[in-house]
């Protein structure tokens, strides 16, 4: 049984586990407005709003609906395309995406009007860049973006009026979840759970193992859903670093990572789409273990280490560390993901992260690196250059590194290093990319950091123009 607000009313259901609320919202609630187009978050068709409350607040976000579990409602506000009309008389967004022709086919039209309507409640800027960051989620095949982008500029921010929900929100009960389906609401309770249960699947933001769902038809046994856990939900910055509890949502931590390092920044916007970000948590990207994440080269070039726990006793562990081979982590049975810490850069440290792929937004990576070097008096006194899709696992390239320590920052010992990555990986074959373009394009990323780092400003800009376009 779950307990959820659906238009500010109270709603109580019982659900399956494995249920996503797409199905529960078309076939049981039957509202119809939401479509499936891909069933793997990539679309955005099945877009719908999704409340907390939070700092005297509700905290609105655009989620898929596709790959959501039905369990991870409860407790939450939830707004369908439906809710935004009051008969003939349609929300802002909606009449601007009218007006303006952004509609065609019809059936991705739900998804952009929802992502426009969530970015219209938490009053976010209607510049062209954020409207494009918020639509970054949604696919059209058909009209084209340009009226879709000018309905998003047009649509007037517009922080609604919640307290109604707001107070229905606190109190509301939470449910039981359904069978299978565990959702302890502590960090302690999720660690005694996991020792009697150690084979339960870990659940956070279901962005991956919805997947399992929806396209393997996979059954997961026994759930134990963490997401709204608060005390994995922390953000802490201080003088030594940045630390992040493991369920922190990508969007949530956007922030904080980009006052660490603007580059990080420029890192998360090229995760997937709003959607994803907004359900997809960090620690999840970790501990899925994918030698394509977004986020592991990254953090491993800036030396961030994990906290594991298991019980009551706790490990910390360097990043890199955890990747042990293809789809095995160092983690013990009934063992978790607890937190992050991430230090500030040291002074005196170039950083450069670069996400490879083919399309801007909503794509996955052919290579991912991240290269931190840090100067002394002209001088490498460090190097931490990891990469993604360069094996089978987010690996730092000791050889390269090796190559380039405690000599001069200069052309030659960057093409040196380049040299030794041939020592350090064999790539794969794949749909992203060959083995070939994967060795030349993480030699050219050194290259570019050497000339960034070198290049007076105007021959920078024609640098940049090309990666661009490359
Ligand atoms: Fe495509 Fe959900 S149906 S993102
Ligand atoms: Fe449906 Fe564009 S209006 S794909």
């Amino acid at each position: 049984m779950i307990r959820f607000l659906l238009d500010g009313q109270p709603v109580s259901m019982e659900v399956g586990a494995q249920e996503t609320v797409l199905e529960l919202i078309r076939s049981r609630l039957a509202r119809h407005g939401t479509k499936e187009g891909c069933a793997e978050g990539d679309c955005g068709a099945c877009t719908v709003l999704l409340g907390e409350a939070k700092d005297g607040r509700v905290e609105w976000r655009a989620v898929n609906s596709c790959i959501l579990f039905a369990p991870m409602l409860d407790g939450k506000a939830l707004m369908t395309v439906e809710s935004l009309a009051d008969g003939d008389d349609l929300a802002p967004v909606q009449r601007e995406m009218m007006e303006r022709h952004g509609s065609q086919c019809g059936f991705c039209t739900p998804g952009f009007v929802m992502s426009l309507q969530g970015r219209a409640m938490t009053a976010l800027g209607t510049a062209g860049r954020e409207v494009a960051d918020v639509l970054s989620g949604n696919l059209c095949r058909c009209t084209g973006y340009g009226p879709i982008l000018a309905a998003g500029e047009a649509a007037k921010p517009s922080v609604p009026e919640d307290k109604g929900v707001f107070d229905a929100l606190n109190a509301l009960d939470k449910g039981e979840g359904g069978t299978n389906w565990f959702a302890p609401d502590s960090a302690d309770a999720l660690a005694a759970l996991l020792l009697v249960r150690p084979d339960a699947r870990i659940v956070a933001g279901a962005t991956d193992v919805g997947l399992w769902v929806t396209k393997q038809l996979r059954d997961l046994g026994t759930i134990v859903f963490i997401g709204d856990i608060p005390d994995l939900r922390g953000i802490e910055e201080t003088e030594a670093g940045l630390t992040l509890g493991a369920c922190v949502r990508y969007s949530d931590a956007w922030d904080a990572l980009t006052r660490l390092h603007p580059e990080m920044g420029e890192l998360v916007r090229r995760i997937a789409g709003t959607q994803i970000r907004n359900s997809g948590t960090i620690g999840g990207n970790i501990a899925n273990g994918s030698p394509i994440g977004d986020m592991p080269p990254a953090l491993i070039a800036l030396g961030a280490r994990l906290t594991l726990r298991k019980g009551d006793a706790r490990r910390e562990i360097a990043l890199e560390d955890f990747f042990l081979e293809y789809g095995k982590q160092d983690l013990a049975p009934g063992e978790f993901v607890e937190r992050l810490f991430i230090p500030h850069p040291a002074p005196a440290t170039l950083v450069q992260i670069t996400k490879l792929s083919k399309r801007f937004d909503s794509d996955i990576s052919a290579v991912c690196g991240a290269l931190a070097v840090t100067l002394e008096q002209g001088v490498v006194q460090q190097a931490r250059l990891a990469f993604g899709g360069m094996a089978d696992v987010p690996k730092r390239a000791a050889q390269a590194e090796a190559a380039m320590t405690g000599l001069l920052w200069s052309e030659e010992t960057v093409e040196a290093a380049i040299c030794a990555l041939s020592l350090d990986f064999t790539p794969m074959d794949d749909v992203r990319g060959t083995s070939a373009y994967r060795m030349e394009v993480a030699g050219n990323l050194l290259r570019r950091m050497w000339i960034a780092s070198d290049a007076p400003e105007e021959s920078l800009s024609v640098l940049e123009k090309g990666l661009s376009h490359g």
